[in-house]
């Protein structure tokens, strides 16, 4: 069989692979030039990007826990002029689709990052940020509330021609009202899943592990989650585009959420384990495609069968 196609779509962008690196574990996609060829990702996804720099939480931030680890970094980040100064011009460079994550504490923030950033060389899309568990404000609190999430991505889509993909947590019964609710103020993707809160207790010393108490859950730990969700949001919403996440370390796992229903996945966790794991992630892919006689990989899209 001759090598399979590995090109997909999201809306309307168009990725030459489905492995993205995800927010928040591939820094602003340059640190990570001395371990993998940016120029071959699918894409790549910046830290959350806020209107002024953020310092984040105190540390402990990161704690390892039984297959993942819980962070409580909240959102530290160079703040959007210095992205825009600093980093973007490098980033415009790239030959792999560039999606900036925003992150605002109130809506008229969220629509504030997108002007500024409508337009801009080098940004594909947009992510916004409705799900992130350690921060006060904004974030988690957005993300839990369907008109809440409605009103963000009316905001920003009014102020933006670009792709917008709207992020959303796990820490929900049920995601698809919220995922709805997103498509129907205009969302041209749904991302997920953002962390599970969770916590870790050091017995001996009665201390919670993190300073900040609570924290996100990510890596393999999760990735049944989000398969779940990812499937869920698939077949409620057939014809919205998902951006499956959650775990993914392999190729085979990348696969798992093609078939439950994602057009693109990302990896987060998997970077800190392995720099170059989104490369070796989408050879891993392209390898399950030819041992299954997949032609394309957008033929596994949604391609879930019935139980045997
Ligand atoms: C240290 C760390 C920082 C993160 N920062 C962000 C962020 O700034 N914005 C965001 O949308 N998601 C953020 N996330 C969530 C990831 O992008 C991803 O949704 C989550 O970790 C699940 O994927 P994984 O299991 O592959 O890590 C962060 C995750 C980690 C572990």
């Amino acid at each position: 069989m001759s090598a399979p196609s590995l090109e997909t779509k999201v809306g309307g962008l168009t990725l030459q692979n489905p492995v993205i690196a995800a927010s928040g574990t591939f820094g602003y996609g340059l640190e990570y030039r001395p371990y993998l060829d940016l120029n071959r990702l699918g894409g790549l996804v910046t830290k959350g990007i806020s209107l002024e720099p953020r310092q984040g939480n105190p540390p402990p931030r990161i704690w390892e826990t039984a297959s993942g680890m819980l962070n409580a970094i909240g959102l530290a980040n160079v703040g959007l002029e210095r992205f825009i100064a600093e980093k973007l011009p490098a980033l415009a460079e790239l030959d792999c689709a560039v999606i900036v994550n925003l992150y605002g504490e109130a809506v008229d923030e969220f629509a504030a990052l997108a002007r500024a950033l409508d337009g801009r060389r080098g940004v594909a899309a947009l992510e916004l940020n409705v799900s992130c568990p350690n921060v006060k404000s904004g974030g988690m609190a957005f993300g839990v509330d369907p008109q809440a999430v409605a009103a963000v991505t009316r905001a920003v889509k009014a102020e933006t021609g670009l792709p917008v993909w709207v992020k959303l947590t796990p820490n929900v019964t049920s995601p698809v009202a919220v995922a709805q609710a997103a498509v129907q103020a205009g969302a041209d993707a749904i991302s997920l899943i953002n962390t599970l809160l969770g916590m870790a207790i050091d017995a001996r010393g009665r201390r919670p592990r993190l300073a900040n108490v609570v924290g996100g859950l990510s890596g393999p730990a999760i990735k049944p989650v989000g398969l779940r969700m990812v499937w869920q949001v698939a077949q409620a919403l057939p014809g919205v585009p998902v951006v499956g996440m959650g775990g993914i370390a392999s190729g085979e796992d990348a696969a798992e959420y093609l078939i439950a229903g994602a057009s693109a996945v990302q990896v987060g966790t998997g970077n800190f384990q392995d720099p170059a794991s989104c490369r070796r992630i989408a050879e891993e892919l392209a390898q399950f495609c030819v041992e299954n006689q997949v032609a394309r990989v957008s033929d596994l899209i949604g391609s879930l069968r019935p139980p045997a």
